[in-house]
């Protein structure tokens, strides 16, 4: 696509010798001040001038071809660019018909590595809110990044490992028979650690018993092993369920457990570094220095922490995927966490390329409109339960407004489980994100079931019409009109907000842009009779319906929102 940024950019750094000036144009929000503006206080300083006069005298010595740049205006020190519509629209036209669902993609991630840390629900515990929130955010960078060309390796890091394996061991060796955990695995599973735990507090000698079975676990003892293998499975096979509904992948599932035989040699570098500590017993790394606790790497008795295996991975992810970008995606609960392994991981030898990317992604609670989403005990929301109610919730909408749609259930399952992903991925992650059934499954509201009615009325008008006009039969001087080259223009941005979301790690980013679009669209559509007898404006017409159905469909794919063809 024409870069028209980079143009005006050779031409500025030709008048004003500065070479790096394409870093200071801005894409103003306000139309009124063009499509790319040069903000020229920022130039000041350089050549000790009055901001409203290095604009005057750049706009006198600039040299832009008309053809592209129509007009160039100077508005309180800013120099503002407008770009001829007719340029961008041939641009936007050409990229589309060459690109097709491809369009946006890129190929600057030049295939380098990222590895994206994300979902890690804990096994036999319930898969909660938080967990469904970096499943969508990290599902999400996972389709960003891969459609800018990056090589991108999803790892769900389980929470497989840790004392509480050795009390699951021991009540279901006391009261296995009493519980069917084939049928219901978490649940069930959650009543047995209630329950061991609670004997644990009355006998000293049960809890023995628990951290015997832990420490067996760990020296591969059989019996052990297979039933931790036993409730690692089933509870995937329950955690499955919320995947196939996310339609989420995931390329490793190697959890905590993997690293078990691994963090010997975290401890030893470590040591080696000179740096790790004894402290009441255990080993732990100071880092005062960096205004924060230490972090523990070995507890008093010898049992290696949550942190360690954090390290253990770095170590292993380094080794394996040579990773560009390591990104981790949590609720802020855990920055410190990070901050703090990262740190650390600084200790182990590594090299600064690895470590110097680890990037944590945190987001915020989710909340229910009457206050904080409970997770507690009694009040656990299962996920599963939860997307099952969007998809009726969906589907009760869809029978009232449209009866007689065909593959209604499928409909229903696309507007439902859209609804909550983008409700999802609506805010900056790290605001906390109100969950309110009525707001995220609003058709006329800034929400997934709206985006996908856009859809699929850019899909009734590409249907009825029967066929798209190659483009070199499309004569773009028609389009004339502002709604359409509001459209078009912002059609023209979508590879860079794609990567600009990848930049942020912020799906968002996306999903406001796709809103947008949709609304200049739904603009478009009601000041302009799109199938009319002229052959030369619908033609044309039609071709930016098609742009605006392909920028819908593979923006919300990007996002992990499949698009319903009818609804
Ligand atoms: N299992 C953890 C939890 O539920 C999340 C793990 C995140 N990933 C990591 N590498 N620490 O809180």
């Amino acid at each position: 696509m024409v870069d028209f940024k980079n143009i005006i950019a050779q031409e500025l750094a030709k008048v004003t010798n500065i070479d790096t000036i394409e870093q200071y144009i801005e894409v103003p929000s306000n139309k009124e001040m063009g499509d790319y503006s040069l903000p020229c206080f920022k130039l000041a300083k350089e050549l000790k001038k009055a901001p409203q006069i290095i604009a005057n005298e750049i706009k006198e010595k600039l040299k832009l071809n008309e053809d592209i740049v129509e007009k160039v205006q100077v508005v309180n020190g800013y120099l503002n660019f407008f770009i001829n519509p007719k340029a961008i629209i041939n641009t936007v036209f050409e990229e589309v018909d060459a690109k097709k669902e491809q369009f946006g993609s890129s190929t600057i991630g030049n295939s380098k590595n990222i590895v994206i840390d994300y979902s890690s629900p804990n096994i036999a515990k319930p898969f909660h809110i938080g967990h469904l929130r970096s499943t969508v955010i990290g599902g999400a960078l996972y389709k960003i990044y891969k459609f800018l060309g990056y090589k991108v390796t999803g790892i769900n890091h389980l929470g497989d490992y840790g004392t509480q394996f050795g009390k699951l061991i021991e009540g279901y060796k006391r009261w296995g028979n009493e519980y069917n955990i084939e049928e219901n695995p978490i649940d069930e599973l959650t009543k047995i650690y209630v329950r061991i735990n609670n004997l644990c507090k009355e006998d000293e000698s049960v809890l023995e018993e628990c951290r015997n079975n832990f420490k067996k676990l760990e020296e591969g003892d059989k019996y052990c092993t297979e039933l931790w293998q036993k409730f690692r499975n089933l509870s995937l096979k329950e955690f499955q369920k919320v995947y196939d509904l996310l339609d989420v992948h995931f390329d490793s599932l190697n959890g905590e457990a993997f690293y078990s035989d691994k963090m010997g040699e975290v401890v030893n570098l470590l040591e080696k570094s000179g740096k790790l500590l004894e402290s009441e017993g255990a080993k732990v790394i100071n880092l005062e220095e960096k205004q924060m606790p230490p972090c523990l790497i070995e507890k008093t008795n010898g049992s290696t922490t949550y942190a360690t295996r954090d390290l253990a991975a770095i170590l292993y992810r380094a080794r394996t995927y040579d990773f560009d970008k390591a990104i981790y995606v949590t609720s802020y609960e855990q920055i410190l966490h990070f901050k703090q392994v990262f740190e650390v991981a600084k200790l182990l030898g590594l090299d600064e390329k690895y470590t110097d990317n680890l990037i944590h992604v945190p987001f915020g609670m989710v909340m229910l409109k009457t206050g904080k989403m409970s997770t507690r005990e009694g009040n656990i929301i299962k996920l599963e339960e939860l997307l099952n109610e969007a998809i009726s919730r969906a589907s009760t909408i869809i029978e009232e407004k449209n009866p007689d749609l065909e593959n209604k259930e499928e409909v229903a399952k696309r507007v439902g489980i859209g609804a909550v992903i983008f409700n999802d991925l609506y805010n900056s992650r790290i605001k906390d994100e109100i969950f309110d059934w009525d707001t995220m499954l609003n058709f006329n509201g800034e929400t997934g079931p709206y985006l996908q009615y856009m859809y699929v009325r850019t899909n009734s008008i590409l249907e009825k019409v029967g066929k798209v006009e190659d483009i070199s039969n499309i004569d773009i001087s028609v389009l004339e009109d502002e709604a359409s080259i509001n459209l078009i223009k912002e059609i023209y941005f979508f590879g860079d907000i794609i990567k600009q979301a990848a930049m942020k790690d912020e799906p968002y980013i996306i999903s406001r842009y796709l809103i947008n679009i949709a609304k200049l669209f739904s603009t478009f559509y009601n000041e302009n009779k799109i199938i009319i007898e002229d052959e030369k404006i619908k033609n044309a017409r039609v071709y930016v319906t098609y742009c605006t159905n392909l920028v819908l469909k593979i923006g919300a794919k990007l996002l992990g929102i499949k698009m319903p063809e009818k609804m």
